[in-house]
């Protein structure tokens, strides 16, 4: 494996940081993969958490976690700037939202994933489970993992 990029992880905490995470969001979902703005911002950002990678000064990735039940965590919005995918961005962010939701008490987390993401996912320690559905015109199937 290549040694991981400088890349630092931190919560968006400021309006600054929480708008760069929806700009990545836009050009990654909207943009680039069509999404609907309606399934996009979908009304529930307000209440979870919201991780944005840095490279360097450069806002390069971004994820969301919001806790379900008692005990489960969800992990959505997952994005990579397209030039930088492949270079450990994602499971950076992926790691972030672990130790978030650990420390939040949770002990599963859910995610429903674009079914070209699987693999990615798969190489996090998730396993699918139930058929393909469709969320915003995209196939996903519904993945999890113990934390
Ligand atoms: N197919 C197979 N394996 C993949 C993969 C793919 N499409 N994408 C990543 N992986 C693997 C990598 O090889 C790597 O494995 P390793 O740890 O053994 O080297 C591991 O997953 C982590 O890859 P990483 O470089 O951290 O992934 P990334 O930074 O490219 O982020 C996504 C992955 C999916 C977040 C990114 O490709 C992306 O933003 N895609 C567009 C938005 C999207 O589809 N989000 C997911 C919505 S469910």
């Amino acid at each position: 494996m290549a040694p991981l990029p400088p890349i630092e992880v931190r919560i968006a905490v400021t309006p600054g940081e929480r708008s760069a995470c929806l700009d990545l969001r836009r050009a990654v979902f909207i943009d680039e993969q069509r999404v609907p703005e309606a399934d996009e911002w979908d009304g529930l950002d307000d209440q979870a958490l919201h991780v944005l990678a840095w490279e360097d000064d450069r806002p390069v990735g971004t994820a969301r976690l919001r806790w379900l039940a008692d005990g489960v965590a969800k992990a959505e919005r997952v994005a990579v700037v397209r030039d930088r995918r492949g270079s450990g961005i994602g499971r950076r962010l992926m790691v972030a939202l672990f130790q978030a939701a650990r420390e939040g008490g949770a002990t599963r987390m859910d995610l429903g994933a674009q079914v070209a993401a699987i693999p990615f996912y798969e190489s996090l320690g998730f396993t699918v489970e139930g058929p393909v559905f469709l969320d915003a015109g995209i196939p996903h199937r519904h993945m999890h993992r113990n934390l």
